[in-house]
């Protein structure tokens, strides 16, 4: 594919991208001003870089001209929870937005992944307005708490580093880190009604 043909399949990514992250932290803005507490602590997105569409497509044998229909994560949005039951209301939130459809949902928090990897995955179809009229854009949104985040992060970059093949000792730590990253999400919601209090009384003195 040439630059421009890159440039014209990849525009509604971008726009899709744009769009929902705006959405998606417009939800965080709403339970702050409600005083509640937000089961979203930041949204990030991105579009895959046009590398890594290539390698990916060469992994999966997908064909350049059906990337559309069979790559599911050229547009990605990530949202983070403090606290594991907070990823169900997220969860329940997006199944209740006529905005997009949900096409597939994994739950690798119930069945995490022998990596270590945990996280719940929405695939969801998100129509974009464009000059040709609508499109509808495959995104994938990945919802875990910051632990999870933590633990895939460096995870990634390992992975990066080693090209996907981990020294044995190297796998071994990174599923001990992952224990305790559970362990710690575990902890912390154990004594998430005094996170709560303090939380509260901390925003009440920010916004005096
Ligand atoms: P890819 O893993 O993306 O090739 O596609 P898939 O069809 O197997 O989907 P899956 O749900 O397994 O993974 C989708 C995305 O989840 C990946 O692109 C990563 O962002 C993330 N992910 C899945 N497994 C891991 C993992 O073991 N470690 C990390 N860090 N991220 C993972
Ligand atoms: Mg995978």
């Amino acid at each position: 594919m040439k630059e421009k043909e890159w440039k014209l399949l990849l525009g509604p990514y971008r726009q899709a991208v744009d769009e929902l992250k705006v959405k998606l932290k417009g939800i965080r803005t709403e339970f702050e001003l409600g005083k509640a507490h937000s089961p979203i602590e930041f949204v990030t997105g991105r579009v895959k870089p046009i590398p890594s569409i290539i390698d990916k497509a060469r992994r999966k044998q997908i064909p350049l001209d059906r990337l559309e229909e069979e790559m599911q994560d050229i547009a990605g949005l990530r949202m983070m929870c403090q606290f594991t039951d907070d990823i169900r209301s997220v969860v329940h939130m997006l199944r209740k937005r006529n905005d997009f459809e949900i096409v597939e949902e994994r739950d690798y928090i119930s069945n995490k992944k022998d990596s270590g990897y945990r996280s719940y995955h929405v695939v969801a179809k998100y129509p974009v307005q464009t000059a040709n009229g609508e499109k509808k854009i495959l995104v994938e949104i990945q919802i875990r708490t910051l632990a999870m985040n933590f633990w895939a992060t460096i995870e990634h970059s390992l992975n990066y580093k080693y090209g996907g093949l981990f020294p044995e000792d190297i796998q071994l730590r990174l599923q001990r880190a992952a224990e305790a990253a559970y362990r710690l999400d575990e902890e912390m919601s154990l004594i998430r009604g005094e996170i709560q209090e303090a939380q509260v009384i901390f925003s009440r003195k920010d916004s005096e």
